[in-house]
């Protein structure tokens, strides 16, 4: 039995290593932001962000280590993220992960980032724990800047995807927003923040699907919209009326989120729920999604913004459960963009 793993996260832009317990008891957990280095060219620039994680990762496997009060006789294996993500980052992680495992006689374990994103709310540190029964079968809103998916989670590694968007991520969307408004890059935390000063009813903003009899979502109608009332207004105005701006165009993303979440609670007839990856985040999907839970009854999990956005703690755990599971990666083990066949079923919606 495997009691506690060293974790890698590499898969995008921010470098993260944890220290995780099979009891979901997060031990350590330090990352790096890239943010700094791709905010002047407006987006992710994969070569950057490969390089960053060499010079990142083994002084933050370091860090975790000392954090945790453990030394190498403490971990029984490494965890880390194989799929999906850009492979120049994701090739840092695993060639270090694969090492570190060889060198030091640990047993490798490589986990879908997504599932990672699907079992944050079972983590747990001296702030945070998941309330007690807290238990699959449950509906996931995983959010964030690379993905947006509803799934069925029903146990550790059953998982069903409902839908998920047909084009861009809603992180995606916000962050373009961002740009387009002159707020930099990411821009997520900047509309989240301009919109509380906002009126959400200000401009009228398309929610793509909302209606439709689908649990799939659509941003980019919501993106064409916003680019085209910011060529009308012009740069003064836009300036004049950001934060209205941001209000109305936040409160749209979340319309579509929370009536697409109540949409798989429903017909899915599940009583739980969880949002998690790095949009659920916004200030606004957290406080509307908490009174539709109490007016529904359904039992909401929104874990804390350390463990929604990308993070290694959330890989260590989902590792962790493959390994009690029996399930161990050869030293051949690939990095891949995509999820693996089996990773999870997809439903028809
Ligand atoms: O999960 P994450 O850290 O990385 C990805 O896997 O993408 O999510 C990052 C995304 C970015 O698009 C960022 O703008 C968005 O989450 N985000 C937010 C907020 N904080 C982060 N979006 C809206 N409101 C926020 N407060
Ligand atoms: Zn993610």
């Amino acid at each position: 039995m495997i009691d506690r793993v060293l974790a890698i996260e590499t898969s995008c832009d921010d470098t993260s290593v944890a220290v995780v317990e099979r009891t979901g008891r997060v031990l350590s957990l330090v990352s790096a932001s890239q943010d700094l280095a791709h905010a002047p060219f407006g987006g992710i620039v994969p070569e950057i962000a490969g390089r960053n994680h060499s010079r990142n990762l083994l002084p933050l496997v370091d860090e975790a280590l000392r954090l945790s009060g453990l030394d190498w006789g403490g971990i029984g294996a490494v965890a880390v993220t194989n799929r999906p993500g850009l492979i120049g980052s994701l090739i840092v992680g695993v060639v270090t992960a694969k090492s570190l495992a060889q060198g030091l006689g640990k047993k490798l374990i490589g986990v879908n980032h997504l599932e990672g994103h699907l079992v944050a709310p079972f983590l747990s540190d001296e702030d945070f724990a998941p309330p007690a029964g807290f238990a699959p079968p449950f509906a996931a809103l995983a959010v964030s800047g690379g993905h947006t998916s509803l799934y069925r989670v029903n146990d550790f590694g059953k998982y069903e995807i409902l839908g998920s968007t047909r084009d861009d991520a809603a992180g995606e969307a916000f962050d373009k927003f961002a740009k387009m408004i002159g707020l930099g890059f990411p821009g997520g935390v900047r509309v989240d923040q301009e919109a509380r000063r906002g009126d959400a009813k200000a401009f009228e903003f398309p929610r793509g699907l909302i209606h439709e009899d689908t649990h799939e979502m659509s941003f980019s109608g919501l993106k064409s919209a916003a680019h085209r009332l910011i060529e009308s207004l012009g740069p003064e105005q836009v300036t004049a009326r950001r934060a209205d701006l941001c209000a109305s165009f936040q409160e749209a993303v979340v319309d579509v989120l929370i009536v697409k979440l109540e949409r798989a609670v429903r017909l899915e007839k599940l009583n739980r729920a969880v949002i998690t990856g790095g949009v659920s985040a916004n200030s606004r999907l957290r406080s509307r999604a908490e009174d539709w839970a109490r007016k529904m009854k359904i039992q909401l999990v929104i874990p804390p913004p350390r463990f929604c956005t990308d993070n290694a703690a959330m890989i260590g755990l989902a590792g962790l459960h493959r390994l009690e599971k029996g399930e161990e990666s050869p030293l051949s083990l690939a990095p891949s963009p995509q999820s693996g066949e089996g990773d999870f079923q997809w439903r028809s919606s």
